[in-house]
This record gives structure tokens, C-alpha cells and sequence, in this order.
């Protein structure tokens, strides 16, 4: 087999053919669906006459195929293993075509496939072809009517998207429903369901009075874990139409629930889609987390309908015009609804730890990159987070006000066509009137730029000189970088005040925040009449996706940390000085010197759990630890165990120090109230389980005591899974080892509760665990096709357990790499997602490289799809 060949966007072309309209009939069968289409088609008014007709089809067999009625001779057409060319055909035609496909050998879940018995599909990206005979690209734009055709009895439920128009009963205990789109939309929003499902239904009406039907469908036994989603749907629809003045534009919107699925959720028009694990909650079944993020999935579902749907891309190069957008909008929602500043603290700390490695690893891509192997690898942290935080840059360099008027018109101006990044960029340029042509290097230059700033304070004079420097590290395939245009919003928090200064720069007065624009490679601001030494509190709010250093000491971020007005940076400064603490700590553990603990963490830590603080959500924030893979993200060379031993030990003896302070913060946000996903009943379980990690680092038997308490009380989800995990990671197997089973027998028949029974025992930090992940892959519950699982079990356990992962015997690697062989065949997508830790071997020393890349190579010689080999290939290039 030849090597799969890359697809560039400069090779756009508009399509030749376009369909007006689309008719689809099929008739399931596990093992063999026919699926019949009628296309509607017409030349395209600038391509040439005579052009051949090209579409796209993967694993069909093809039964018919007709042109206006007329069955096309052998020598009319040719199909190969991924398209199908008719030569010649009329400028506007029926195209009829009849195949055949089996959804039950699906194991990639991609196209139409079964899960648990249900029928169900996934288009986006390039699904669709592997379900008939199309276009297959998304500036393709047709109406649908579907008709679906399944058995009485195992298919009592026949969905697809649009409105059901017609129904009815066929021979041999068979039944149909035809449905229509009336929205011109792309294939890969095309969706179908069929099988034995329940529904929970309510309703909704519009701003303008449409009175529209909202369904969840799901299997029988999951009837009562919808509340959440169904009464998040709601809250997302009304904010859209405040924050975005868009509407819903259909009678009926459904959701359903799958249990294999290779994402969270598809926004499938009128028909979303949504694996189970991101709709599905109850509280003794789901923790906070887990409510938090169906509300933010079920929003970013919902809200593509107008950023996606109404308005989708030209090409799969734009992805990240709809995700970009879509994410910054459920994070806004997401922050109108909760605690925004730890809604903005939990999306940056996650962004700089997974996306920073991203960048700055062989994957590395621009937000719009220039070519491809495989769309399917491009759903990715950068696409979806940095795009996110691009978009957020814009709304932030705008205002408000023009960034709505900018929506606004790129939502009228290009309603029910298929744009490009550019388009909207223009809009915002067009409502605002600010030049964002340098703006525009943000989608095309891939890497993390990086800032070095210095600030002087002139006693004499009372100036403040902030020095900004910019520099934008090669990424495979671009070695130069232009300097960008980058929002640093910033105060100056004077030392003796503690208070924000007032700040004027070139005779104008900007009040105590503001946004200063870095677009040189070497910019001076010059603040002028500065009353006293101030401590510069740069990039608040994380203002732009960099990584920002600026020589602070230790007590300048301890000043920070109490004083800063800008809780983002408050926090932000907690994490600098535990990291300053933990540099230490790490050089200790390697050079085999005896550690010692700076005693100002302790010290902050006490003023934080002493003083007055209103909320409560941003403490449990600020007291929590940066993560191994955070701090591995800021090491040169990541030293793995050094890590781990190094934050053990912060935990421990910060744990000791502040022993009955910590017992204070447990008893006081300690309570039975019957469980809500609220911000301040979210805030109290969340001090309340850091107090419990801190008292557990030092295991002594009062802290068990309270952990067992925890764990037996059953109150909720999110405690129990917490005092389950702090059990299971203890070094006392007489207590882990019971709670683990009690657990386990008692959640066998829920899959979404044994993924976290999976995940929790996979992060344990002692070395057995390998042996453990081997043993429960045999594990009646787990299954490699069911992505979930591979995510709960294998996932977790090379992203999260980093000092079993990378043993030092190659073992963690090996079990790894394994896996990705397997899945290589069943599920491509899922393997190459999996095989990102493996990517990162640059960052490890030499005896850890060899192993990974061995393990590469390895994956290498095996006979790979597109997806494994794209990023194996990247890898080890
Ligand atoms: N478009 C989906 C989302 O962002 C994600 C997705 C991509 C789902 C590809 C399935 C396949 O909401
Ligand atoms: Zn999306």
C-alpha cells in the first residue's frame, strides 16, 4: 500500500456539482442496510461544460445506479476504494444510486454504525461517504427529506433530522418515518437514529413566540439522568438570544444519548447526538465535573446550530471558524452561569498545561493549517481552545459592542453559506473599524509565543518603563515567525497601597486596567507619573494564549497573591510561587540533596486559609497545587519522578503545617443538604475535598477516618469518587482494596460509573499499577471498541499516571503502543488520539527517548491507517 497523500488548501477549488436537494431511503439491517439516495443536481454556473462528476464513497457496495431514470452502462462510470467518476453528465439531473453497507462490522463508529443495539450515525468530518455515494465536503449545501425503514419491534424509534412529516406500517412488522430538513445544510450534520429508546420531553418558546418541542432520548434505564441536560439546553437557548440575538429555527430539537461514540457530542441539525457520558447525570452517578460539563456540551451543541449550521465552513482548513467560535461562546455561557473567575482559571490552567505541549510538540499546527493527512486528527486542543482564546482576543480588542455588531452581520450576511476565517474576521474588522490584518498571523503561525518583559521604576521621576519582547518558536515546517499582534491587558499594583494605580501612557489617562497592544518584536511603554513602586500584574485574565515571564521574586508574588484586583492573577500568582518553590525541590531531588520547604509557600497557604475571602470557588483554586503535567510543561527536561516527589512533598508538608486549619476548611464546608449542581454548594464540595487531599497526604488515621466517613456516607458522587480516589492512591491496600470492590459491585451495571471505577484505580501512584491496568483490561466491563472505556482505563492511565507511565523499564510504553497496534484496525481515530503521550518523547531524557521512539517504530511497521500514520510519521520525523 502507497503512503496516503496530504490535502492542501491552496488546492481549493469550488465544487463542479452542487445538490439542491437530497432524498435518502434506508432500510436497516445490522448486516446489510440498503441505503437508497436521490440527489438533485446542477452544474455549478462557472464550472466547465462537460466536467466529470466526482463523489465520494468509502466501503459501499454500489447496486444501482441511474442518471434521470436511466441505469448507467458498466463503462459509464468507475468506482475505486474511495470514489466514484461518472464522465459525463447533463447540466441538471436525478442522479439515483443504491448501495449497500453493513452498520454492525463498523467498529471505527464513523458512518452508520450500531451501539448497544441501536442504529446511529456519524458524519462530520468525512462520514457521510462511507453511507452513500456524495459530495462529501461542506460547501455542499442541500436540503433533506430521509426516510427510515426498520423493524416494528427492535426499532420502535425511527429518527433523522428535521420534522417527522409522515409515518406508517409496511409488511413483515416493518414501519417508516419520513423527515424533512428545510435548512440547506452540509452532509456531515446529517444524522439518524433508530432503535428501542425512551424519550423525556419538554418545551421551549422562542424570544419571537415559536413554540418549539425539546426531546432527550435514551435507553429506558437513563430516564432519570436527563434533568440536568434537558434544564441546561434551556438556559443556553435563552442565552443565546440575549448574548447573541439568535433563535432557534426549528419545531423539534432532540438529543440522544450513545455509549460508543468517539467525542463528547455532534451537533447533527435539529438531532444532536451526544456519547452518554456527556449527557447523562444523576448525583450519585456523576460528580460537579461531570455536571459541569454536559451543561457546557449540551450549550456548545446547541449553539452551533448558529455558528456551525446556519453558518458552516467552506472547507475543512476553516474548522475552527465554527469550533473557535462555538467553544468561546459556551465558555461565556458556562461563565455567566457559574463562578466566572474559576470557569477562567480551570480553561486556562487546563489550556497551558495540554495545549502549551501541543504546541510546542511534533503535532504542532496552526489554528488553520495548511494541509492534512486526516481531518479526523485535527479536532484538536488548537483548533478547539486556542482558536477559542483567538476569538476571545478579538472580543477583547473590539469591545463588546462591536464584537455583537460583528456577529451580527457575519450571522445575516452569511446565513446558509459555507465561509471561510477570513469572512469573519472581516466582519469584525467592518464593526469596529480596527485594522486586524496583523491580527490574522494568529491563524496562520503555529507555537506558543513567548514574552520577556522587565519593568523599571524611576524614584525620581515616578515613571514605570515595562519592556515587552515577543518571540514565536519554530514549529515543524515554519522556522520564522513575524511578531503578532498581542493583547496584554495589565495593572500596576503599587507596594505600599496594595491598590491598582492610576495609569497614563503618552499623556493619556487609561484608568487602573488596561490593554496595551505589543506588535513589535520589542515595544517600551512608558507609564508616567506613577505615585510609588508598583508591582507590574501582567496578561490579567490571561489576555492572550502566551507564556509571559517577568523576573518575579518570591515576595512580589506573595504581594500578588494578597493584593492583586484581578483574581485571575491572584491565582496565577499562587501557582508562580509554588512553582518557584517546587524548581527548588525538583533540583534537590536530583542532585540527592535533602529538600527543604520555602517556608513563604507556608505562610501564604496560612494568610489564604485565614483571611476573609468572598469566594470561595477561586480559594479551592488557590489552593490547589499546579499538576505534574503542568509543572512538567515548564521544565526543560521533564524529570518525572523528580515531579512527583517534589509536589508529594509540598502536599505533605504543607499538609502538616496547616493540619487543623485544613480540618477547619473540611468540618466548615462539610454538609448534607440534598446535593444541587449550584456554583456555592460546587465551591463547598470543592474546599472540602482539597482540605481532604491535603489531610490524606499525610495519612494518619484521623484523616482516614474522615476519608472512610466520606466514602461510606454515599451522599453524592463527587465526594464518594474523591474519597475513593484519596483510599485508592493511599499506601494502605487494607482500605483501598475493600472500598474499590464495595464500589464495583455495587456500579457493575453502569458503564459511566465503572469508567471512573477504571479511572480511579489506573492513577494509583504505586508500581503495581501496570499489572492492575493488564488485569482489569480483561475486565468484563471494559471493552477496547467502546472509546469510553479505552479513554477511562488507557487514557487516564498514560496521560494521568506519569510516573508508572514512563517506568523506567519501557513497560508503561509498551502496554501503550500495544493498544494503539489493536486499535489501529478497529478504530483508527481513537488510536491516534491515544498515542499523543508517546508524541512528546523530545521532552524526556535519552534512555526514556529511546524507549518511546522504539515503541514508534514499532507502531510504524505495522500496516497503518492514514490517521495512525499521520501522527507516527510527525512523530518521528
Ligand atoms: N463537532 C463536534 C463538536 O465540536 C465534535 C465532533 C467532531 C464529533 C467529529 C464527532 C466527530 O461539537
Ligand atoms: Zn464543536
Amino acid at each position: 500500500m502507497s503512503d496516503p497523500k496530504p490535502t492542501y488548501l491552496s488546492d481549493y477549488r469550488p465544487p463542479a456539482y452542487r445538490v439542491t436537494h437530497t432524498e435518502l431511503t434506508f432500510d436497516l439491517d445490522a448486516k446489510a442496510t440498503r441505503v437508497k439516495a436521490r440527489l438533485h443536481m446542477e452544474r455549478h454556473p462557472q464550472a466547465k461544460n462537460g466536467a466529470a462528476l466526482e463523489l465520494d464513497g468509502e466501503r459501499l457496495t454500489l447496486i444501482s445506479i441511474a442518471i434521470d431514470g436511466q441505469p448507467l452502462g458498466e463503462d459509464e462510470y468507475s468506482v475505486d476504494a474511495e470514489r466514484l467518476i461518472i464522465e459525463s453528465v447533463p447540466q441538471t439531473f436525478l442522479l439515483d444510486t443504491e448501495v449497500e453497507i453493513s452498520p454492525a462490522s463498523n467498529t471505527a463508529l464513523s458512518g452508520l454504525y450500531q451501539s448497544s443495539g441501536m442504529f446511529c450515525t456519524q458524519c462530520e468530518a468525512e462520514g457521510f461517504r462511507r453511507i452513500t455515494f456524495y459530495p462529501d465536503r461542506p460547501d455542499v449545501m442541500a436540503t433533506f427529506s430521509t426516510t427510515v425503514i426498520g423493524s416494528a419491534t427492535t426499532e420502535p424509534v425511527l429518527l433523522a433530522n428535521g420534522n417527522p412529516v409522515e409515518r406508517g406500517s409496511l409488511p413483515e412488522g416493518r414501519h417508516f418515518v419520513t423527515w424533512d430538513d428545510p435548512h440547506p445544510k452540509p452532509s456531515y450534520l446529517f444524522a439518524l437514529v433508530a432503535g428501542d429508546l425512551e424519550k423525556v420531553e419538554d418545551r421551549f418558546t422562542t424570544a419571537s413566540g415559536r413554540e418549539v418541542t425539546l426531546q432527550i432520548w435514551v435507553e429506558e434505564e437513563n430516564l432519570g439522568k436527563t434533568d440536568h441536560a434537558m434544564a441546561s439546553l434551556k438556559r443556553a437557548m435563552r442565552w443565546d438570544e440575549h448574548a447573541y440575538g439568535r433563535e432557534y429555527d426549528l419545531d423539534l430539537f432532540m438529543i440522544v444519548a450513545v455509549n460508543d461514540f468517539n467525542m463528547g457530542a455532534m451537533e447533527n441539525k435539529g438531532l444532536n447526538i451526544f456519547n452518554s457520558a456527556a449527557v447523562l447525570t444523576h448525583p450519585h452517578t456523576a460528580t460537579d465535573v461531570a455536571f459541569q460539563r454536559v451543561e457546557s456540551i449540551v450549550a456548545h451543541e446547541y449553539f452551533h446550530n448558529w455558528s456551525g449550521n446556519r453558518v458552516t465552513c467552506r472547507d475543512w482548513f476553516q474548522l475552527s471558524l465554527k469550533e473557535g467560535f462555538t467553544v468561546f461562546r459556551d465558555q461565556c455561557f458556562s461563565a455567566d452561569t457559574n463562578s466566572a473567575p474559576v470557569k477562567r482559571i480551570e480553561d486556562v490552567s487546563f489550556f497551558r498545561t495540554a495545549q502549551f505541549a501541543e504546541d510546542a510538540g511534533p503535532t504542532a499546527h496552526p489554528i488553520r493549517p495548511d494541509h492534512y493527512i486526516e481531518i479526523g486528527n485535527f479536532y484538536t486542543l488548537t483548533i478547539y481552545e486556542k482558536g477559542a482564546e483567538v476569538v476571545r482576543m478579538l472580543s477583547n480588542l473590539v469591545g463588546p459592542e462591536a464584537f455583537r455588531r460583528g456577529s451580527d452581520l457575519y450571522f445575516e450576511r452569511f446565513d446558509g453559506q459555507a465561509v471561510t476565517i477570513e469572512d469573519f474576521v472581516a466582519c469584525m474588522q467592518e464593526a469596529s473599524g480596527i485594522d486586524l490584518s496583523q491580527f490574522m498571523l494568529w491563524y496562520s503561525q503555529a507555537g506558543t509565543p513567548e514574552i520577556d518583559a522587565h519593568g523599571e521604576y524611576d524614584y525620581a521621576n515616578g515613571d514605570y518603563r515595562l519592556i515587552l519582547r515577543q518571540r514565536t518558536p519554530a514549529t515543524p515546517g515554519q522556522y520564522d515567525k513575524q511578531a503578532l499582534h498581542i493583547p496584554v491587558r495589565l495593572g500596576l499594583v503599587g507596594t505600599k497601597s496594595g491598590r491598582d494605580l492610576p495609569l497614563t501612557l503618552d499623556g493619556e489617562s487609561l484608568g487602573s486596567d488596561t490593554v496595551i497592544h505589543l506588535r513589535e518584536e520589542e515595544q517600551e511603554f512608558v507609564f508616567t507619573d506613577v505615585s510609588e513602586a508598583p508591582v507590574p500584574s501582567l496578561l490579567r485574565g490571561f489576555s492572550a494564549p502566551v507564556k509571559l515571564r517577568f523576573p518575579y521574586g518570591r515576595e512580589d508574588l506573595a504581594f500578588l497573591l494578597a493584593n492583586d484586583s484581578d483574581g485571575f492573577n491572584r491565582w496565577d500568582a499562587g501557582q508562580r510561587l509554588a512553582m518557584l518553590a517546587l524548581d527548588d525541590l525538583i533540583a534537590a531531588h536530583r542532585n540527592g540533596v535533602e529538600k527543604v520547604m520555602d517556608t513563604r509557600v507556608v505562610e501564604a497557604f496560612r494568610h489564604l486559609l485565614n483571611a476573609e475571602i468572598d469566594d470561595r470557588a477561586v480559594l479551592a483554586e488557590m489552593l490547589t497545587l499546579p499538576s505534574e503535567a503542568y509543572i512538567a510543561e515548564q521544565q526543560p527536561l521533564v524529570d518525572v519522578d523528580a515531579i512527583h516527589a517534589a509536589r508529594n512533598f509540598v502536599k505533605q508538608r504543607l499538609a502538616t503545617a496547616l493540619r487543623d486549619d485544613f480540618l477547619r476548611l473540611y468540618k466548615a464546608n462539610d454538609s448534607d443538604a440534598p446535593y444541587a449542581p449550584d456554583p456555592d454548594q460546587i465551591a463547598a464540595r470543592g474546599l472540602k475535598n482539597v482540605a481532604l487531599s491535603y489531610l490524606m497526604a499525610i495519612e494518619d488515621e484521623d484523616a482516614i477516618e474522615l476519608a472512610r466517613k466520606q466514602f461510606a456516607a454515599d451522599h453524592n458522587m463527587t465526594d464518594v469518587r474523591h474519597a475513593l480516589t484519596l483510599l485508592t492512591h493511599s499506601s494502605r491496600d487494607d482500605i483501598a482494596e475493600p472500598a474499590l470492590k464495595a464500589f464495583g459491585e455495587k456500579w457493575a451495571h453502569d458503564p459511566l460509573v465503572m469508567d471512573q471505577w477504571f479511572a480511579i484505580q489506573v492513577t494509583r501512584p504505586q508500581p503495581d499499577v501496570l499489572d492492575r491496568v493488564a488485569f482489569l483490561m480483561k475486565h468484563p466491563a471494559f471493552s477496547l471498541k467502546n472509546p469510553n472505556k479505552v479513554r477511562a482505563l488507557i487514557g487516564t492511565f498514560a496521560g494521568q499516571n506519569r510516573v508508572n507511565f514512563h517506568r523506567l523499564d519501557g513497560a508503561g510504553y509498551r502496554l501503550l503502543a500495544d493498544v494503539v497496534i489493536e486499535l489501529n484496525r478497529l478504530n483508527p481515530e481513537i488510536a491516534a488520539r491515544l498515542i499523543t503521550p508517546l508524541t512528546r518523547w523530545a521532552r524526556f531524557d535519552e534512555t526514556r527517548q529511546d524507549l518511546m521512539k522504539a515503541e514508534l517504530e514499532r507502531i510504524r511497521a505495522e500496516e497503518l491507517s492514514p490517521n495512525v500514520f499521520e501522527v507516527v510519521e510527525k512523530a518521528l520525523a
